[in-house]
């Protein structure tokens, strides 16, 4: 007889790690003017929301930041690191070309059970993806009790002398453990991509004969990334609700990618949610790529805005193109 599958994955903790260094707006253009690049707080602040982002020493790489944000998650849950039986990590910004950042947090954690560990890529919705494979793999009994976690440094990856991308990232964790259960749980999760725009936000450059071949740095159309990313979020919403049998009244929470204040209103008005529905902190983070997500949802459990039986929506969009949603309750 095979074994009864759970009805559902469940976020049973989250945690998260910011390096240290804030860099406010007026630092980073003080920063920037004495390279010839002209910015300042208040341009940034009006097209964006961002206030300050934290950016890691140099030498701290990817996995560092992961850790300590898996632990506060597995700490949140009452987990031990021996319970933990996948670890799936979004990440666009790995430590090597590999092995993957989990392989080499899952030795930091000191889990040494042989269960498996691999990264997600699909950049700013890599949270949204990660989430969603842990479901499936928890759903049909691969897994039992998952990291999965949002890691990036985005500033090793940032062109400095290019002031319309490098106000806008930050480097940042977040982390949650997801657990079979018979209680809700993941409610619904949908992805989707569509590479004809991979164009428009990518890090072109590669790693060949032992050199770095083409650009190794972050390239952005602002405005035509700005346009995809109000018409998915809206409707990525939309079909996931539709299919848990849901309606925008049901969301407690919106939780979008924490890119652009002005694209986060947007998608929070036409999804008629009060203000108060919408978890913000691209203002202290800016743009954390795949860490955004689950820094904002750990931000707002800690706060306690955000509790058990909260029914939330996760949004992601980004490079690729990629874009998904997860719905699910606490
Ligand atoms: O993480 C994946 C998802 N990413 C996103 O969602 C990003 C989506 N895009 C955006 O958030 C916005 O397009 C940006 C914030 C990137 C840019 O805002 P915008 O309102 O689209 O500005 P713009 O690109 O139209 O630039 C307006 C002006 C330009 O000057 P001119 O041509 O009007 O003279 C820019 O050169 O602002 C200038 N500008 C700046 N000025 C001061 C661009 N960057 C800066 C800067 N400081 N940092």
């Amino acid at each position: 007889m095979s074994p009864t599958l759970p009805r559902y994955s469940r976020i049973t903790g989250t945690g998260s790690h910011l390096p240290p260094r804030r860099v406010t707006n007026d630092d980073l253009a003080r920063q920037l003017a004495a390279r010839g690049v002209e910015t300042s707080d208040q341009w940034i602040v009006e097209r964006t929301g961002i206030r300050a982002r934290h950016f890691a020493d140099e030498g701290v790489v990817c996995s560092d930041l992961a850790l300590p944000a898996a632990r506060a998650a597995l700490a949140a849950a009452g987990r031990q690191t021996d319970d933990v039986d996948l670890i799936i990590v979004a990440t666009s910004t790995p430590d090597m070309v590999f092995p993957s950042t989990a392989t080499l947090l899952q030795a930091k954690l000191g889990i040494a059970n042989g269960s498996p560990a691999f990264d997600v890529q699909a950049v700013c919705s890599g949270f949204i993806y990660a989430l969603t494979v842990a479901d499936a793999l928890i759903r049909t009994g691969s897994a039992q009790c998952a990291l999965v976690i949002g890691s990036e440094v985005f500033s090793r990856i940032l062109d400095f002398d290019d002031r319309t991308t490098c106000v806008l990232f930050g480097d940042g964790a977040g982390a949650v453990v997801l657990e079979a259960s018979n209680e809700p749980g993941l409610l619904g999760t949908e992805l989707h991509a569509d590479g004809r725009h991979a164009g428009i936000l990518c890090t072109p450059g590669t790693v060949a004969g032992g050199k770095v071949i083409g650009d190794p740095t972050l390239k952005m159309d602002g405005q035509a990334v700005f346009k995809l990313a109000v018409g998915v979020l809206e409707d990525v919403a939309r079909s996931v609700l539709a299919k848990a049998g849901k309606t925008e009244a049901d969301i407690d929470f919106l939780i979008p990618h924490q890119a652009n204040i002005r694209i986060m209103q947007g998608t929070a008005r036409k999804l008629k949610l009060p203000a108060d529905k919408l978890i913000v902190t691209v203002d202290e983070h800016g743009n954390t790529s795949a860490a955004s997500i689950p820094l904002a949802l750990d931000a707002a459990v800690r706060d306690g805005r955000i509790r058990r039986g909260h029914t939330l929506m996760l949004e992601g969009v980004g490079g690729g193109f990629t874009w998904g949603a997860a719905l699910l309750e606490l």
